[in-house]
C-alpha cells in the first residue's frame, strides 16, 4: 500500500477547503476527468461548499500497459458551453503531462473564464510537458500505481479504496 483510504482523505478535505476560499460566491463547473478521476471528484466536490455543476470530459491514450504513449483520444466530451465560466478540471494523476496538456488546450480553446486543474496524484520525475497543475494532494515516485478509482494493467482495482503499487 502506498497511501491510505484515511490518508487520501484527509489530504481532499484539506483541498477542498482551500477552493471553497478560492471559489467563495461564484457558480463552477467542476470537470472530471473519465475514467481515474471519478472517485476523486466524487470525494472532492463532497469537500467543497461551492455552487457547482458538473460535466464530465473522457480521455485515454493509445500505449503500452503501465506507460502512456502521448497520443490522446477523446472519448467523451462536455454538453454545457464552457465559455465564461469558471471550470475546475478534476484527474487522477499526472505523469508525462501529455494527457492534460491536450485536455487543457481543449477547454481553453473554449474560453472559459478561468481554468484550474487539481490532480491527486503527481509523478513529477516523468514529466515530458509543462502543465499547469494549481493543486496536487500527493507527489508519488516514479512506480505504477493503481486503486481508488486509478486502473490496474487489465483494467481492474479501480474500487479499492488505497492507493497500492505492484510488487517488484
Ligand atoms: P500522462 O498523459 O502521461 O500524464 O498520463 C496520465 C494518464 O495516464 C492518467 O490520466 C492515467 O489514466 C494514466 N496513468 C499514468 N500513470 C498511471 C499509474 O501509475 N496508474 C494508473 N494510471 C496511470
Ligand atoms: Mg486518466
Amino acid at each position: 500500500m502506498l497511501i491510505s483510504s484515511a490518508h487520501i482523505q484527509e489530504g481532499i478535505r484539506k483541498l477542498g477547503a482551500e477552493l471553497t476560499e478560492i471559489y467563495a460566491g461564484r457558480r463552477i463547473v467542476v470537470i472530471p476527468l473519465l475514467r481515474g478521476g471519478f472517485m476523486f471528484a466524487a470525494d472532492l466536490i463532497r469537500n467543497m461548499d461551492v455552487d457547482l455543476q458538473i460535466e464530465f470530459l473522457g480521455a485515454a491514450s493509445y500505449g503500452e500497459q503501465t506507460r502512456s504513449s502521448g497520443e490522446v483520444r477523446l472519448t467523451l466530451d462536455t454538453t454545457l458551453p464552457l465559455s465564461g465560466r469558471d471550470v475546475l478540471l478534476v484527474e487522477d494523476i499526472v505523469d508525462t503531462g501529455l494527457t492534460l496538456a491536450y485536455i487543457q488546450k481543449l477547454i481553453k480553446s473554449r474560453n472559459p473564464a478561468s481554468l484550474r486543474t487539481v490532480v491527486l496524484l503527481d509523478k513529477k520525475a516523468r514529466r515530458q510537458v509543462d502543465v499547469e497543475v494549481y493543486g496536487c494532494v500527493f507527489s508519488i515516485p516514479d512506480r505504477f500505481v493503481f486503486g481508488y478509482g486509478l486502473d490496474s494493467p487489465g483494467g481492474y482495482g479501480r474500487n479499492l479504496p488505497d492507493i497500492v503499487t505492484l510488487k517488484d
